[in-house]
């Protein structure tokens, strides 16, 4: 099993979009899937059709809450096949940060809770780079990072990059960066390319060759509570998230995770 945490301490770079995109092209390819809502504001839950505040099923506040036993319990299917969720709710983020404040240690996500049989997991991470943020970083194998392709995205990128560098000191030395990918991209702007050249100036090989285009199909696909991949199976968007899950598949194989 591979754990893959996407991150990025900027608001609204794609994050949300990426992980749940990307675990349904993971599980459109065969591989069992989970998806771990990490975020307090519970928009990949969202993304994919689980509501909390219209169905009243736990999500991983009430495991953390119920002492961190059992994941299995807040399992859900979705409708994408092959594709599991753990959802979010808004209440995470103050329980989680009391329990931290405690040093309530054990309630702390460990990745011998996720079951065996998936292929990958994919946590999606807060914006704000908290205590969750932390722990979702302690327990990964390799780290995503989406970059928004707008003006002074490479900018915020260090503070990403200094987090990942401190868990790798302190927490997890096995935590590595898999890559970043351009998103949002706007082929009609010499600011996006722009920004594209930059991060490839910067980061070289780690900069995975598909770019994420803006396409309004991916916000309908949010709207719609679906990946795009079900919603808009030959829309630009579905194949550009086909192509990096390749890609990311490919670095995986190399580095002989997969
Ligand atoms: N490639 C794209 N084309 C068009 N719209 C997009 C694209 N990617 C994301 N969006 C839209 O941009 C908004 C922000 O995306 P998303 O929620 O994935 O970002 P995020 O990084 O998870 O945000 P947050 O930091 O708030 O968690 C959403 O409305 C989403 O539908
Ligand atoms: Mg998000």
């Amino acid at each position: 099993m591979q754990i893959l945490a996407i991150i990025n301490n900027k608001g609204g770079v794609g994050k949300t979009t990426s992980a749940v995109n990307l675990a349904a092209a993971f599980a459109e390819k065969g591989k069992k899937t989970l998806l771990v809502d990490l975020d307090p504001a519970a928009s990949a839950s969202l993304h994919l059709g689980m509501d909390r505040t219209q169905d009243e099923q736990p999500t991983i506040c009430d495991y953390l809450l119920n002492g961190a036993q059992n994941l299995k319990n807040y399992i859900y299917p979705t409708a994408f096949q092959g594709l599991d969720c753990v959802p979010s709710e808004p209440a995470l983020s103050e329980f989680y940060e009391e329990m931290v404040q405690e040093a309530e240690i054990d309630y702390f996500i460990k990745p011998d809770d996720f079951p065996d049989k998936y292929d990958f997991v994919f946590l999606d991470c807060p914006p704000n780079l908290g205590n969750l943020a932390y722990n979702a970083l302690a327990i990964s194998d390799f780290v995503l990072i989406p970059v928004q392709t707008q003006f002074l995205a490479l900018t915020g990128l260090e503070l990403t990059l200094k987090t990942v560098q401190k868990v790798q000191r302190h927490l997890n030395p096995d935590l590595q960066i898999l890559g970043y990918f351009g998103t949002q991209f706007d082929r009609r702007t010499r600011a996006a390319k722009e920004v594209v050249q930059l991060l490839n100036k910067r980061f070289g090989k780690e900069v995975f060759r598909t770019v994420i285009g803006v396409n309004t199909k991916l916000v309908e696909a949010y709207n719609a509570q679906k990946p795009i991949l079900s919603y808009a199976s030959s829309a630009r968007g579905a194949k550009e998230y086909r192509a990096l899950a390749d890609e990311i598949l490919k670095r995986l194989k190399k580095k002989s995770k997969v």
